[in-house]
């Protein structure tokens, strides 16, 4: 037996590293070490080598993900930086999901991403983790997988894709995907033009260009201190994201030599600035269910009530599509995330720990002075006085519900009017460019069961379209109100995530048409206007039947996911000990 195979001494640490850890049970663990290594030289690995902190790499690169289209490179510059640390980098695949290339939803599929994520952490032998992801539900999944995997973990972005040009305008995925083609829709341009846009929308490969939900979740992650500082902005293509990449491998060897484990990083004080950076940077709507879900790996319940106090001191900063005007390419050039976290540095817990080993604070200082810029306003000059997201509560939402304030449409913030209901997406489908459809600009549009179980998979439905026979009249935006999500690229006054669903019978599931329904921001208030009686009348003579399925993932899903409050994460998933509620009061 070689010095590699024998028994560990009384010096050698407690918990086993690099290629010990892990393995396989053969009943014999010298064996199981010696059967290991003998198979990885059959990659032709050196003992020298395999001795090394061993970092895993997950690949999520897939010829179905654009969004990832990147991953090569991004693999091969952390495995730069983490042999020129002295570890081993060790990549292996993990799913992927893109989200125009996922049926029903992308959102039915994050959870198992993050199970994936989660085992396959779990299974092989690495000291830390690199997570590359980008796309919409990736960066969530790999959050939420490594966060009850527990092991140092740092996560990589793939960046945002370039923007390109029609008619003199530039263009970017996907809020100007929204706007073409509801300009189509209303027969403003023709199907030669929406075709030659098509070709513009998305100009290289990386994931949205707008503060859409992966962008947010790029920003969420630089402000947890999870990926190294300045990790959220650049883009998929160029040579600063390379940087990041090989700084993120060497990152990751120093995180497994001090055994920095993600409890460390993902604290209560890190979660309130990522709340306050959902706020600040006018984020998706989807950003707060993520963050549910990736608190509740860590044993925290998010306060939405405490958001919406919170969201009332924390205006929105960053000019960006879609609250704003500008790209995700131009906050880079304008700083990134450092510029935002200078001007919010009141609002932040400073001392919340980074993948660095450095605090949030040190590194904030550590980046420089700012310098003009017209990206991010100062925070006495902001684009909207308030946070992004507004929550509202009420007997139609009594677990509560959102908007997306500053995306918003001013004059339908405060509204009362008729109820026109769909009952599912298919209904809406079927019934939404009608010439018969009865349907004014001042009617509320309303659907039902796209929540967590109706769908299922809580799809981005809820941005119901403007119906044909008012958007070619040359109306833009109408209240609509739904249980679902919608895309962080969307628009307009629409109230989202209504809680509990239709599905599992939430007083969605009563409304009907002609009900009258009043909305106001100002007070927070989504109500249905008609008395408790009636409600329940209407609830005892048409119960729901909750959905469920037979066999197989489905079956997992239906009978384990929770509603958007909780982050639609599966119950069994949650951290089995409750540490608190986020924001702390
Ligand atoms: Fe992948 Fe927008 S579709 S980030």
């Amino acid at each position: 037996m070689t010095d590699t195979f024998k028994k560990k001494s009384d010096d050698e640490p407690a918990q086993p590293s690099g290629l010990r850890k892990s393995l396989t049970s053969y009943g014999d663990n010298g064996f199981s070490l010696f059967l290991r290594k003998a198979f990885i030289k059959g990659a032709g690995y050196t003992d020298s080598a395999l001795d090394r902190p061993v970092i895993g790499i997950v690949d999520t690169g897939s010829a179905y993900n654009p969004c990832h289209g990147n991953a090569p490179q991004l693999i091969e510059a952390v495995k730069r930086g983490v042999m020129l640390a002295g570890g081993l980098p060790m990549d292996f695949p993990t799913i992927s999901i893109a989200e125009s290339f996922s049926q029903p939803t992308s959102m039915y599929l994050r959870n198992l991403m993050s199970i994936d994520t989660e085992e396959m952490i779990r299974a092989q032998p690495m000291d830390a983790v690199v997570l590359i992801g980008g796309c919409d539900k990736t960066v969530p999944a790999q959050l939420m997988g490594a966060a009850s995997a527990g092991i140092p973990a740092i996560q990589l972005i793939t960046g945002s894709m370039l923007t390109g040009a029609h008619r003199g305008e530039r263009v970017g995925a996907c809020t100007d995907c929204r706007r073409y083609w509801g300009r189509f829709r209303a027969e403003e341009i023709d199907e030669a033009e929406i075709a030659v846009v098509n070709n513009q929308l998305v100009a290289s490969v990386g994931t949205c260009s707008v503060m859409g939900t992966a962008s947010t979740m790029a920003c969420i992650a630089e402000a947890l201190g999870m990926t190294v500082p300045g990790g959220a902005s650049p883009p998929a293509v160029t040579s600063d994201r390379m940087r990041v990449a090989e700084l993120t491998g060497t990152q990751a060897v120093q995180m497994a030599r001090e055994n920095l484990t993600i409890d460390r990083i993902l604290t209560a004080q890190a979660f309130e600035n990522a709340m306050r950076v959902l706020l600040a940077i006018g984020g998706s709507t989807n950003g707060i269910v993520h963050l549910t879900a990736i608190a509740g790996r860590m044993g925290y319940d998010i306060d939405l009530q405490a958001l919406d106090r919170m969201g009332r001191e924390t205006p929105v900063l960053v000019d960006l599509k879609p609250s704003g005007s500008h790209y995700m390419e131009d906050f880079h050039k304008a700083g990134g995330m450092a510029t935002l976290l200078r001007e919010m540095k009141p609002l932040l817990n400073l001392n919340a720990l980074t993948v660095t080993g450095r605090t949030l604070g040190e590194e904030i200082d550590a980046a420089g002075p700012a310098f003009a810029q017209n990206v991010v306003r100062p925070f006495d000059k902001p684009i909207y006085p308030q946070g992004g997201i507004a929550v509202l509560d009420g007997n139609l939402a009594p677990g509560g519900a959102i908007i997306k304030q500053s995306a918003a449409n001013a004059k339908l913030m405060e509204h009362e009017g008729r109820a026109v209901v769909f009952e599912n997406g298919a209904d809406l489908a079927a019934r939404i460019d009608s010439d018969d459809l009865d349907v004014t600009p001042d009617d509320i549009l309303v659907l039902k069961n796209i929540g967590p179980k109706g769908a299922p998979g809580m799809p981005e439905a809820g941005y119901i379209p403007i119906p044909r026979k008012l958007a070619v009249k040359g109306v833009k935006d109408i209240v609509r109100i739904s249980d679902g999500r919608m895309s962080g690229t969307a628009f307009g006054t629409i109230v989202l995530h209504v809680t509990p669903e239709a599905a599992v019978g939430g007083p969605l599931a009563h409304v009907r048409t002609g009900d009258r329904i009043r909305l106001s921001v100002s007070k927070r208030e989504i109500s249905l206007l008609i008395s408790d009686e009636e409600l329940a009348a209407r609830a005892k003579g048409s119960p729901v039947t909750i959905p469920t399925a037979d066999r197989g993932y489905r079956k997992l899903f239906y009978d384990t996911v929770t509603q958007a409050d909780k982050g639609v994460d599966f119950d069994f998933l949650r951290a089995t000990q409750t540490r608190g509620v986020i924001p702390r009061r």
